[in-house]
């Protein structure tokens, strides 16, 4: 099993998930580090543990569930992957972006990616939703490194609108009918898992770099591939290293991302209901 090329793989994956749940979904999200909780807003939905899909991982970060959740958004068929994998988790990018791509062989549409994210931009404070404009991938990885797969997007995908226009309109629409404040920012992914260093945050400012996390980006490029319309979501849970002098701990980045989580579910939601 494990020598079959990736492609056959994808399929296989997700044949196996059509075999619990025929439902073809429309939309597809991904929720990041302390985040999960929205999958409680599916109705009528089926969950699957990664381990019984063939050839996912499972994931190693805490504060991660690591399921499949298929059900409805309002009338939207959604799939809700709750919990990645990371590349610092010791994976190669194949296997980061496996999900994202059999979601795109369920029939997905339109990938939306959240994440926690450390704030770069002075303006942003923690507990800012930031909807992503745009990435600077500071990871020196690519998921689209090796041969490529013909059937699932070009050699040489173009990057201009990762971040779908419409989508971003649909976002600020929503948060301006729900009075949710939603700023916007540049996201840049590092590899992880130390968090940056102040230097590095002071580079990545120079950049344009607004925001950084350990996330999202292969995700992006691999759905981008596809085709898929992307948008990003992230939560600003901590200053960035050197932005504020306070140290950087995982248990506070989770805290955060939980006092967040009705606007985040609330934005979440009522934007794909509109999908
Ligand atoms: N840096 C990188 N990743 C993060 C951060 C950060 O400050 N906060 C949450 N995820």
């Amino acid at each position: 099993m494990e020598s079959l090329p990736m492609y056959e793989k994808i399929l296989r994956a997700s044949q196996s998930i059509q075999k619990v749940c025929p439902t073809k979904p429309r939309v597809g999200l991904v929720l990041g580090s302390g985040l999960g909780a929205f999958g409680e807003r599916m109705k009528e939905a089926t969950s699957i543990d990664y381990d019984d899909i063939p050839f996912f991982c499972q994931t190693t970060v805490e504060g991660h569930k690591g399921r499949l959740i298929l059900g409805h958004i309002g009338d939207v068929p959604t799939a809700v992957l709750q919990g990645r994998i990371h590349a610092y988790e010791g994976h190669d990018m194949e296997t980061v972006v496996f999900p994202v791509r059999t979601l795109g062989a369920l029939g997905v549409e339109t990938l939306i990616l959240t994440n926690a994210s450390g704030g770069i931009n002075r303006s942003f404070s923690p507990g800012d939703l930031v909807l992503i404009n745009d990435h600077i991938n500071l990871t020196g990885r690519n998921p689209l490194v090796g041969p490529n797969m013909d059937q699932l997007g070009p050699r040489f995908p173009d990057m201009t609108r990762a971040y779908h226009p419409g989508l971003k309109e649909l976002f600020y629409e929503t948060a301006k009918e729900n009075r949710i404040t939603l700023k916007n920012g540049i996201y840049c992914s590092v590899l992880g898992p130390t968090y940056e260093t102040p230097a590095e945050v002071h580079m990545m400012a120079a950049m344009g770099a607004d925001l950084v996390g350990m996330s999202t980006v292969a995700e992006s490029i691999a759905a981008n591939h596809l085709g898929l319309k992307v948008a990003g979501l992230s939560c600003i849970t901590n200053m960035a290293a050197g932005i504020s002098t306070e140290n950087i701990k995982h248990e506070d980045v989770k805290a955060q991302a939980l006092k967040v989580m009705k606007p985040f579910t609330d934005l979440l939601e009522k934007t794909i209901r509109k999908c």
